[in-house]
């Protein structure tokens, strides 16, 4: 937004995050984006200060998390938090947009909160505009967006919008707040879609002896399937698709209707992640004792976040096997540790079995390896050479989430290699 040309003012209540990034540094690991916070400084501000910037906004932008539910619903309360702040304090007229995802129905929900707070004489009205941006490439993403929607029920909402974004020369979908909101889900929950049916696909060509990668390459050329996220892989992790697809899958059964191409995006999903492990599972006796290399923490490459990462799920599986794990990400590690420490002393919970400890390099968590997981397809780890597994594990046996290497390649160099949809 300050790159191009608002004034912009970030509020959070988090004062150490504020305090990091009034000293030009990002809280997350985002590619770009600390130089366009240094670019930009003079037209950025940030506080915990919210009531000093709301009063004088002429938009304000929610973009505060809404988490999963152990139901699979989105949790709106921070949303109402800020919701009701906004009301408190505005002193002029303002539109209020949502940015965060939130279900069908909530921004008319938000204006109606907002009116029943409102402590000032003002008009306010609530527009929503969800983001498509992608974590690791979020600065692209923006600026280069391939579309921007806009879900307003009024014409002066509509315009205030369309001014803001007018500066990015980028097509504007303008729509009613209810479609604006259901294309964030129906876009996200496509993309999950589109990746279970591959790894299905995929799971199919094994049995059957085709190659997904060559099934993916030819359909990627109809330009009515298009060749982006027909990767298979691991099963899709991430703050967004896990949770969009299960927040659009209650809304649905909340109005008595089974979305059941959702649905079977999620079985799918739920299976694929620990696939590998269970191939794993049936090659080896057991796991105890044996020191298990892990390359690749994060959910996907380019970000330090862990969420829904498909690591999560099989690191506690390993551990409770009795696996001496030795992980390695370039970048989410710290995050990783938190969860997992090396140490007891730091552990809320006492693993059962097993341990684990984190390594500087790939080199130095398949040094003397039995067993080698891949989990993310950082650069750092697509850089290690087929017969660098076989050089430094005890016993080369590689398991592949992400199909990094050429099959042949990886046998002609010794190693027992076992991938996603390839024989
Ligand atoms: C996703 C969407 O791509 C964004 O458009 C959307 O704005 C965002 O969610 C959001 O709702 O905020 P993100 O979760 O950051 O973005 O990451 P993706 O690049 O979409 O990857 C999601 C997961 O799918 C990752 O685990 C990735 O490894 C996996 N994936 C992706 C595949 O397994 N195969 C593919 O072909 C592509």
């Amino acid at each position: 937004m300050a790159h191009r040309g608002h004034n912009v003012t970030c509020v959070d209540i988090d004062e150490k995050k504020i305090t990091m990034m009034q000293q030009g540094i990002s809280p997350i690991y985002e590619q770009d984006l600390e130089e366009l916070m240094y670019i930009n400084e003079e037209k950025l501000g940030y506080t915990t200060d919210y009531k000093s910037v709301y009063k004088n906004a002429d938009a304000i932008f929610i973009g505060v998390g809404t988490p999963e539910q152990p139901d699979g619903s989105a949790n709106l309360s921070y949303i109402a938090t800020v919701a009701r702040q906004i009301a408190e304090t505005v002193e002029k007229d303002c539109l209020v947009v949502v940015k965060s995802t939130v279900p069908v129905g909530t921004n008319d929900k938000v204006e109606q909160f907002i009116q029943d707070f409102l402590v000032n004489d003002v008009n306010v009205q609530v527009a929503s505009n969800p983001e498509f941006l992608a974590q690791g490439t979020a600065v692209r993403d923006t600026l280069e967006a391939a579309r921007i929607i806009i879900g307003t029920n009024s014409i002066k909402a509509e315009n205030t919008l369309m001014a803001i974004y007018e500066p990015f020369g980028l097509p504007i979908v303008s729509v009613s707040r209810r479609s604006a909101e259901m294309i964030k889900y129906a876009a996200n929950d496509f993309l999950a879609l589109k990746i279970s049916y591959m790894n299905d696909i995929a799971n199919l060509c094994e049995l059957v002896g085709a190659d997904i990668e060559d099934v993916a390459r030819g359909m990627g050329f109809d330009s009515r399937i298009g060749s982006k996220f027909l990767n298979a892989g691991i099963g899709y992790g991430g703050s967004c698709f896990p949770k969009d697809t299960k927040a659009l899958d209650y809304l649905a059964t909340l109005h008595g209707y089974e979305l059941r191409t959702v649905k079977a995006a999620i079985d799918v999903n739920n299976d694929q992640k620990i696939l590998l492990y269970k191939k794993a599972c049936q090659r080896l006796i057991t796991f105890n004792g044996l020191k298990v290399a892990v390359l690749g923490l994060t959910f996907k490459s380019g970000t330090d976040d862990l969420r829904e990462a498909p690591s999560l799920d099989n690191v506690p599986l390993l551990l409770a096997q009795g696996a001496d794990i030795y992980a390695y990400d370039p970048i989410g590690s710290e995050n990783f540790r938190r969860r997992f420490p090396e140490t007891s002393s730091e552990r809320e919970v006492e693993y059962s079995k097993g341990s684990i400890h984190y390594v500087r390099s790939a080199e130095a968590a398949l040094d003397g390896a039995n067993v080698c997981f891949i989990f993310t397809e950082w650069g750092e780890i697509k850089a290690v050479m087929p017969e660098d597994y076989n050089r430094l594990m005890r016993t080369p046996l590689v398991y592949d989430g992400r199909n990094i290497y050429d099959v042949n390649e990886m046998r002609e160099s010794g190693v027992e290699y076992y991938s996603i949809g390839r024989k």
